[in-house]
């Protein structure tokens, strides 16, 4: 059946360019914030191990609004990790970091999801597209206040 929600399918397909590379950073971030749950030490080993899951949580359930926003444009969602870490600029480590280079590392990751969350605002909002706007403007909002938590955690 085909798709009428007022957007072209070009508008469509321009949405759908943004949230993957959203979806991109948020599940490099993912990966790399539940690997840290796992592998934290230090003083401070329960309070990050606990902070890390709050966030992967949240992480993984964005992830399911994204990949949602994106079949409801007519797009199937992504699911070649290989490709996701391809268009992510969040990098895996080559080795486990100390506990405050995780956390700084989850601060940077955080403003880069904030930065691609921005960029797609831009990009659906000049689009029409006013519901991606909405999940870009939620996105960068809970990246950002995660990304302060962390910061005044070093
Ligand atoms: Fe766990």
């Amino acid at each position: 059946m085909p798709i009428d929600i007022g957007l072209t399918d070009a508008q469509r397909e321009k949405s759908v360019e943004a949230l993957r590379k959203l979806f991109a950073e948020t599940y490099a971030l993912y990966s790399k914030t539940h690997g840290y749950h796992w592998n934290v030490t230090g003083p401070n080993f329960n309070g990050l191990h606990t902070m890390f899951e709050g966030q992967y949580n949240e992480l993984w359930a964005a992830l399911d609004e994204i990949a949602e926003r994106i079949r409801a444009l007519g797009h199937f969602a992504p699911t070649s990790p290989g490709a996701l870490m391809d268009l992510a600029s969040i990098k895996p480590d080559n080795a486990i970091p100390d506990s405050q280079d995780m956390v700084a590392n989850l601060a940077k990751g955080h403003e880069a999801v904030s930065r691609a969350a921005k960029e797609g605002l831009k990009i659906a909002a000049d689009n029409g597209d006013d519901v991606t706007a909405d999940l870009m403007t939620q996105r960068a909002t809970i990246a950002e206040k995660t990304a302060w938590m962390l910061r005044v955690s070093i």
